[in-house]
């Protein structure tokens, strides 16, 4: 089917580019993980996901590895306090990101026997901080659970996509750019990759400016493309 091919498409991309810039915390979907395993894949997809919030890969990278040798689990962040938190913060900004991660962390070891819930509607319900697009991808990133994401670089690419022209923080935008993304994710068994592969297709082809139609592994079925192709066409038959 044509949502088929879409994906494959997508995915043969990802696969190419998915460990060009060493993101550490990208480490493939593991079936054969248990209930502890998943727990702690969520907790490092947990720690990057906040970090990435407002920050660029290569700044995040640094310190989500001194984060994770000082706080390998959730158990030993729950541990620490604020001065410590704060000082492996320091310089990635928006410190309440920071406050938020400790406190969560301190109520996931207290009233959840240690492990951050298994599903997204639990994660955002019930971690703070966590909203609908985090929760999205790290539980299908983690899970590989059939949630969607949409942030701002998959906002943008989706509305090219689908050539929906609308004020973007409008609610009929809002929810005909989740329902897109969710049709990307739905019954896939690789839902953290597409959901990864559209953050990086978002970020680094499908551009604010200057998006890189030529190289997008999307642009066979992208609305906006299909249309600025027409409209060269017309032009050159006026010629
Ligand atoms: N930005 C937010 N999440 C990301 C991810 N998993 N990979 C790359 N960039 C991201």
């Amino acid at each position: 089917s044509k949502v088929d091919e879409i994906r494959e498409s997508l995915l043969e991309w990802y696969d190419k580019v998915h460990d060009v810039r060493g993101m550490p915390w990208r480490k493939r979907y593991d079936p054969s993980l248990e209930r502890e395993g998943r727990a702690q894949r969520a907790y490092e997809v947990w720690i990057s996901e906040i970090m990435l919030q407002q920050t660029q890969v290569t700044t995040v990278i640094p310190y989500y590895n001194r984060w994770m040798e000082k706080f390998p689990s959730i158990r030993e962040l729950a541990a620490s306090d604020i001065e410590a938190v704060n000082s492996l913060w320091k310089g990635l900004g928006y410190y309440s990101r920071a406050a938020r991660l400790l406190s969560a962390a301190q109520k996931v070891v207290k009233e959840l026997d240690g492990r951050l819930p298994d599903n997204a509607k639990d994660m955002q319900a019930k971690i703070s901080g966590v909203g609908r697009y985090s929760a999205g991808a790290i539980c299908s990133i983690a899970y590989n659970e059939c949630v969607p994401v949409l942030d701002g670089n998959v906002h943008r690419l989706l509305s090219r996509f689908l050539a929906l022209y609308a004020p973007p923080k409008g609610k009929q935008t809002q929810d005909v750019l989740w329902a897109g993304a969710e049709a990307f994710v739905r019954n896939s068994s690789r839902a953290g990759d597409i959901n990864q592969a559209l953050i990086e297709l978002g970020s680094t082809v499908c551009k604010v400016r200057d998006p890189m139609c030529s190289d997008c592994a999307l642009s066979s079925w992208c609305q906006a493309y299909k249309q600025a192709q027409r409209h060269f066409k017309e032009r050159e038959s006026d010629d």
